[in-house]
């Protein structure tokens, strides 16, 4: 499947030895762009997280690279479309016998700790432009992670070191096929082709979670599942609650 959006422009593909964060690079490019673009470097120096967190790496031992695209819907309509990414990351993770689950709303889990995280920002395109909004789609995701990287995270995290032997160019075919069907998927059908193929990687499901906005906890409750928004569905003392996916998280109790 080739890279080809829903304005029928092919993607461009830069490779670059180093830069600060691909997600940033691109988000200044935006209003220059005719076309979406993938962007990957082999390290960066100042890689972004949710919620103005920071992301680490060391050359080699991640794979950082950000998709610029454009949709047709508006913002609102693509709070799903982390989870969505999640799912095809996942997939392709799950394909090469990596056994990987998702945290909502935008982490992929191994044995409970983050291997790869996913950042989309986005920018609304002008209605004499055609309307529709930019996103650039972030992912990073650890193949070996030294113990000192580890340190400087200050929490455990999960890498695939099977993965790392892999060649790394077919990894990225793989990722890039499947993202580019997702992105498609998602553009016609919205998060609900996604809702069955989330919730069966669900790695808190039927477990007590809660839900943190900017630090402070605003629900507490069973996790049941993500609904067809990629809303969370909790079971709280007080009933149920559906959780929107903002810049809220997620911490197991
Ligand atoms: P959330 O549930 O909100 O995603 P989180 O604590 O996992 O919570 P994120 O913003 O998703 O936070 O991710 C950023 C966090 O990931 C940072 O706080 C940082 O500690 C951690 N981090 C940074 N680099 C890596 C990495 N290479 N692998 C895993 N985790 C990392
Ligand atoms: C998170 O878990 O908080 C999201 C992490 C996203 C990291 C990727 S690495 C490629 C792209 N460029 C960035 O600066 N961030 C994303």
């Amino acid at each position: 499947i080739p890279l080809l959006d829903q304005y029928g422009s092919l993607a461009d593909v830069e490779v670059v030895e180093e830069t600060g964060s691909t997600n940033a690079d691109l988000m200044a490019r935006l209003h220059l762009l005719q076309a979406p673009v993938l962007r990957v470097a082999e390290r960066q120096t100042a890689g972004r997280g949710r919620a103005g967190r920071v992301w680490r790496s060391v050359p080699g031992g991640v794979l950082t690279f950000s998709l610029a695209w454009r949709f047709r819907r508006q913002a609102q309509g693509l709070l799903g479309l982390p989870l969505a990414v999640g799912v095809a990351v996942a997939e392709v993770l799950l394909a090469q016998s990596v056994p990987v689950q998702l945290k909502w709303p935008n982490d992929i889990l191994k044995d409970g700790k983050k291997l790869a995280g996913i950042l989309i920002e986005t920018s609304p395109v002008p209605d004499q432009d055609g309307g529709g909004t930019w996103t650039v789609i972030g992912i990073g995701l650890n193949l070996s992670i030294p113990h000192e990287l580890e340190a400087e995270i200050g929490r455990e995290v999960a890498d695939a070191p099977w993965l790392a032997q892999m060649d790394r160019n077919t990894l990225m075919a793989h990722l890039l096929n499947a993202l580019a069907k997702a992105l498609q998927q998602f553009e016609q059908q919205g998060f609900a082709a996604f809702t069955g193929r989330w919730n069966s990687m669900h790695a808190y499901a039927q477990q007590m979670v809660r839900i943190l906005d900017q630090g402070q906890i605003v629900h507490e409750g069973t996790a049941l599942g993500v609904d067809a928004n990629g809303c969370l569905s909790l079971l709280t003392a007080q009933g149920p609650v559906t959780v929107v996916a903002g810049d809220v998280s997620l911490r197991p109790v």
